[in-house]
């Protein structure tokens, strides 16, 4: 802890002796990933960063993309927060396509090029949570969606995350 650098080289030799299939960050903002790109010899796979259709991490996805890095969203459900799952466009394009609003949100993003890590311990939410191949959001539920986006965090950590700080 303390020393990004020294610490993704320990986890590039445990990828060079084959004891893990892939590396990755996260909570890495852009400059911290450029930094580990600039100063490794195996880029990261993969940077989990809070994203959510409060705080869709435009900017953040735009580099990662651009940089083959796979963007995963950690709370991809907004941590279930009072309210979020009852956004009146999320309701409203789940009544449309008769999926849920957990469904809708976790939809987006995939659609966005996002993975999603969803969490649940209840078998009802897991069932429906992997239930969202089976329907598309067209151009213009995809626009209404992207509109939601305020650049907001849940719990406002990292500080290192957010945007005005890279
Ligand atoms: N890298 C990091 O710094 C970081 C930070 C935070 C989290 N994470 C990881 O990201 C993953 C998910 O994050 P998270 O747990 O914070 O947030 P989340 O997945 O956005 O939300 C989890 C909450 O949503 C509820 N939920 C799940 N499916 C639902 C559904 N279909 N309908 C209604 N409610 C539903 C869950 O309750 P039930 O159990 O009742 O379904 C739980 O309260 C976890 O694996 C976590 O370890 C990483």
């Amino acid at each position: 802890m303390g020393d990004d650098l020294e610490t993704y080289r320990a986890i590039e030799d445990t990828y060079k002796e084959g004891k893990v299939r892939a590396i990755g960050l996260s909570n890495f903002n852009a400059p911290q990933v450029q930094e580990i790109i600039d100063n490794s010899s195996i880029k990261p796979a993969v940077d989990q960063i809070e994203t959510h259709i409060l705080w869709q991490q435009q900017r953040m996805h735009e580099y990662l993309t651009e940089n083959n890095i796979v963007h995963e969203s950690y709370a991809p459900l907004g941590e279930a927060n009072p309210g979020f799952l009852d956004i009146p466009v999320l309701k409203e394009v789940g009544r449309k396509c008769q999926k849920t609003p957990a469904q809708v949100t976790l939809r987006y993003l995939i659609q966005c090029g996002i993975v999603v890590i969803p969490k649940t311990t209840n078998t009802k939410h897991m069932e429906e949570n992997i239930d969202i191949f089976d329907f598309e959001l067209n151009v213009e539920e995809m626009a209404k969606l992207r509109d939601l986006d305020a650049k907001k965090s849940i719990d406002d950590w990292p500080a290192g995350m957010q945007e005005q700080n890279y």
